[in-house]
């Protein structure tokens, strides 16, 4: 069987801004993160992926850089960063950096020279047009809204950003810009790194001649683009790349992969081929993110989520997440914040942590932090925020619809300072934070929730112990259960005797859970949520709100 280390390892996403800060400017840094190693390991994780960290103006928190091969200055120095390589290394942990190859800043050397001439060799490292009768050169809007090209004076022509204006589009065709690119990857792996969540993957290759989109607008909501994302031709890019920078490594490699669903996977991340270790894929997200007035819709989540599941088992691999720096709070989106804080982030937790993939785990998840609250539009700082107000301001929305949207919606709700502990701004800055402590930061903090057995942390602690210490749970097969039940989600890992079974209530309301042709014994509890109640009858089980449990199943 295809053993790998990274199937067998649980990654936790740091959010470097917001992780920890030592210098009191209110930014995370480097000897931050390496302050709270000891808490990591604690945990039980094995991978730390870092978001950007790398010089940039920052319009985009550092997914626009600046230079590939340096440390941004409010986040430390590479020594800085070759100590936190080490250390992360003395405790058997590995580091993934975020690779940002879709675009640039404007800032970086190489769109400067780009811009400043038709003829400059590094013009064709970016995608320049003319434009259309002082339009721009297609009708594509930008991913972040507003159109995707912005008009420069000093040459007369239009470039491409599919992210905000000041994120140019790298071009792809040209092989000496890929050349560049493979070259800066194999730096980083000979320094140490162990490899990389490759950001917005799918969107490297643009169609032939750019042509105009059929509904641009439309298309925006919805986040489909044929014309720029999963293009015919893009796996040529991902092979070259695997060949010039990954072969003969151990590295893993993760594709943050819009537009890819579980029939295209197997070419992602095939065994055969083994183009990237695991994709994040999008499909559950958009389930909440297309409909965010939708109550939690249980069984298109296990419609989704159980594809992959069935498509990639004995032939590729899942990435496994419910939360990243994109996306709101996982309690806020599908749990029950107000009346069960606590159970529905360990059954959320129960539910996707034990399929078969690798577990993400964003900074703050463990905590169960909820949305962080913004009491008005001037609170957000992502930029993306601010042109969906500006959008949202144009077409005539109230400031309070705007604001409820935004506090549903905006990505700065998880980027806030992770909570420590009680003291002056969750422990995580002596300074003013950039953005507010969470509000919950004297209940829901690392130091309260580690002195409490029965915390959300402590669940997770336990979850990863679990999943280490049962080999099912890496290979074994993925099979639904209760399909049919619109509250409860279920399934087992291997088979015959070897089986455990993960049963969860995500729901408010009691549930029962039937099953036949294996037993649940109260001698097979291996892990619940809750203080289990009462047994039942043979097979149901009788499950309060948000009760998550698992079984090692008894035969019959
Ligand atoms: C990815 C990142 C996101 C960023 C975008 C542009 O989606 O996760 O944070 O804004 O790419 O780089």
């Amino acid at each position: 069987m295809d053993d790998r280390w990274w199937q067998r390892a649980v990654v936790y996403q740091i959010y470097p801004r917001s992780f920890m800060d030592t210098d009191g400017d209110g930014i995370g840094d480097l000897p931050g993160i390496l302050a709270r190693l000891d808490y990591l390991a604690w945990l039980g994780v094995d991978v730390l992926w870092l978001c950007p960290i790398y010089p940039s103006p920052n319009d985009d928190n550092g997914y626009d850089i600046s230079d590939y091969c340096a440390i941004m200055a409010e986040f430390g120095t590479m020594a800085d960063f070759d100590r936190l390589l080490a250390e992360a290394h003395r405790r058997g942990m590995r580091v993934i950096l975020d690779l940002v190859i879709n675009h640039t800043s404007d800032e970086h050397p190489w769109f400067r020279e780009s811009r400043n001439s038709r003829d400059n060799p590094k013009r064709d490292w970016y995608i320049w047009r003319d434009g259309r009768d002082g339009r721009p050169p297609n009708n594509w809007e930008s991913i972040f809204r507003g159109p995707a090209w912005d008009y420069d004076a000093t040459t007369e022509q239009w470039y491409l950003h599919l992210f905000t204006r000041r994120q140019p589009d790298l071009d792809w065709e040209n092989a000496a810009m890929r050349a560049a690119i493979h070259a800066m990857m194999r730096w980083w792996l000979d320094k140490g790194v162990d490899g990389f969540r490759i950001d917005a993957i799918t969107h490297i290759r643009k169609a032939p001649g750019l042509p105009d989109m059929p509904n641009p607008q439309g298309l925006a909501q919805v986040a489909a683009y044929p014309y720029h994302m999963n293009v015919a031709g893009i796996l040529d890019y991902i092979d070259e790349l695997a060949r010039e920078t990954l072969a003969g490594r151990d590295a893993m490699t993760v594709g943050e992969a819009n537009g890819i669903g579980p029939d295209d996977a197997e070419e992602w991340v095939g065994t055969t081929r083994r183009r990237l270790s695991m994709i994040l894929q999008f499909e559950h997200w958009h389930l909440w993110s297309d409909h965010p007035q939708a109550a939690r819709d249980v069984l298109a989540l296990k419609r989704i989520l159980g594809r992959w599941q069935r498509a990639l088992h004995g032939r590729g691999w899942n990435a496994l997440y419910l939360e990243n720096h994109d996306l709101p709070r996982v309690v806020s989106r599908w749990g029950d914040p107000q009346r069960h804080p606590r159970e529905s982030a360990t059954a959320l937790a129960t539910m996707y942590f034990l399929m078969e993939g690798t577990p993400f785990i964003y900074q703050g998840q463990e905590l169960g932090l909820a949305n962080a609250e913004f009491a008005n539009l001037d609170e957000f700082r992502d930029r993306f925020a601010h042109n969906r107000i500006a959008e949202m301001r144009a077409s005539g929305l109230s400031e309070d619809a705007i604001l409820d949207e935004m506090r549903r919606t905006g990505r700065d709700t998880a980027r806030g300072p992770m909570p420590w502990d009680d003291g002056p701004q969750g422990g995580f800055t002596t300074g003013t934070p950039w953005l507010a402590a969470h509000q919950d930061y004297r209940s829901a903090n690392v130091a309260r929730q580690q002195a409490d057995p029965d915390s959300v942390l402590q669940h997770y602690r336990a979850l990863i112990a679990l999943r280490r210490r049962e080999p099912v749970l890496i290979h074994g097969r993925y099979t639904a259960l209760a399909a049919r039940s619109t509250r409860i989600y279920a399934y087992t890992r291997g088979e015959g005797d070897e089986r455990i079974a993960v049963v969860c209530n995500l729901s408010s309301r009691p549930a029962t859970f039937r099953h036949t042709g294996f037993a649940l014994a109260a001698e097979g509890l291996l892990l619940v949520n809750r203080p289990v109640a009462l047994h039942g009858p043979r097979h149901a089980l009788r499950l309060a709100p948000w009760e998550a449990r698992v079984y090692r199943v008894a035969a019959e």
